[in-house]
């Protein structure tokens, strides 16, 4: 029996990387996936490859900052799937610079998608959560469900060059610790993720050019330097960076049964690294 069967999953970021790896992954033990990207046509071919695999999923293209995602998004999962099991905060990208150099619109839009549109997805989800809680604590069974938010060393750590960023998840670590005990009497677990280095589009190199892309009317260029990688890669204790299904099999962690009485955590998935 897979681990996950009829439960709902939505995932956001699910077109590619870890998104990506996870929704596989979820889908793969039994779960209905739903799963949004900026990109539609990378956010379509995850759905395709799910189905192929013999998953369900629905997909929803656009930004988790727009105005009416997350209740569209909601809505999406109840329509298809008539519930909300685990909602994954997954989407988002780097916009480095200093503090500096950091401008207002900056810092904006990295709140913005690391921490408005979580925020809002959870706020959305919460009244068919408290239903569904209700209905079954009225038929005297426990249901857990689960939160996993995608944070950053560059939250729990900081990181110098890395302003904005790293400030947003850092907030992201507030909504996880605040919610846990908001949400707990509903059963749900709601823990947080921070990555170490991930070998994804945020980190290829920068000096092999071509990384620039258009978030939301921004052309932001992506990855990092070759300096800054090596040196990171060379201070992680298992030796190398981490694969996108690596990382996805720790936030895997946090959807599973298992994990049913871990609540308010922040787990590092950096192959030992610390900062
Ligand atoms: N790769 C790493 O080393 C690393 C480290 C720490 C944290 N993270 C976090 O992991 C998450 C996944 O990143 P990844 O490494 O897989 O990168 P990725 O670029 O491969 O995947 C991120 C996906 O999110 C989507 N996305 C970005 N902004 C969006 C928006 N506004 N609305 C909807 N979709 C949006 C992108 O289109 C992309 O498909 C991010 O939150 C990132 O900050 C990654």
């Amino acid at each position: 029996m897979p681990k996950l069967a009829g439960k709902t999953a939505l995932v956001t970021g699910g077109a590619r990387g870890i998104g990506r790896a996870l929704a596989l992954k979820l889908a793969a033990e039994g779960a209905h996936l739903v799963i949004n990207d900026l990109d539609a046509a990378p956010l379509a071919e995850t759905g395709a490859e799910i189905e192929t695999r013999g998953g369900t999923v629905a997909t929803l293209a656009g930004s988790v900052t727009e105005d009416g995602f997350a209740e569209s998004f909601v809505d999406l999962a109840l329509q298809r799937f008539g519930g909300i099991d685990i909602i994954v905060n997954n989407a988002g990208y780097t916009w480095l610079g200093t503090a500096a150099q950091t401008s207002d619109t900056q810092l904006e839009a990295m709140l913005r998608v690391h921490v408005m549109a979580p925020f809002r997805l959870l706020r959305a989800a919460h009244a068919p959560i408290r239903q569904m809680h209700e209905r079954e604590r009225a038929e005297g069974r426990e249901v857990f469900r689960k939160v996993v938010n995608i944070s950053s060393m560059a939250g729990t750590g900081g990181v110098a060059g890395q302003f904005a960023y790293s400030t947003a998840k850092a907030g992201l670590i507030g909504v996880t610790r605040t919610l846990c005990r908001e949400w707990g009497r509903l059963k749900v677990n709601v823990n947080c993720v921070a990555y170490g280095l991930i070998e994804t589009r945020l980190n290829m190199l920068r000096e092999t050019g071509g990384n620039v892309v258009r978030i939301e009317g921004h052309e932001i260029e992506l990855g990092l330097s070759r300096r800054f990688k090596e040196n990171t890669e060379a201070m992680i204790p298992l030796g190398r960076i981490g694969t996108a299904e690596e990382a996805a099999d720790g936030a895997y962690l946090f959807c599973i049964p298992e994990s049913n009485y871990v609540s308010g955590q922040v787990v590092t998935v950096s192959g030992g690294l610390s900062i």
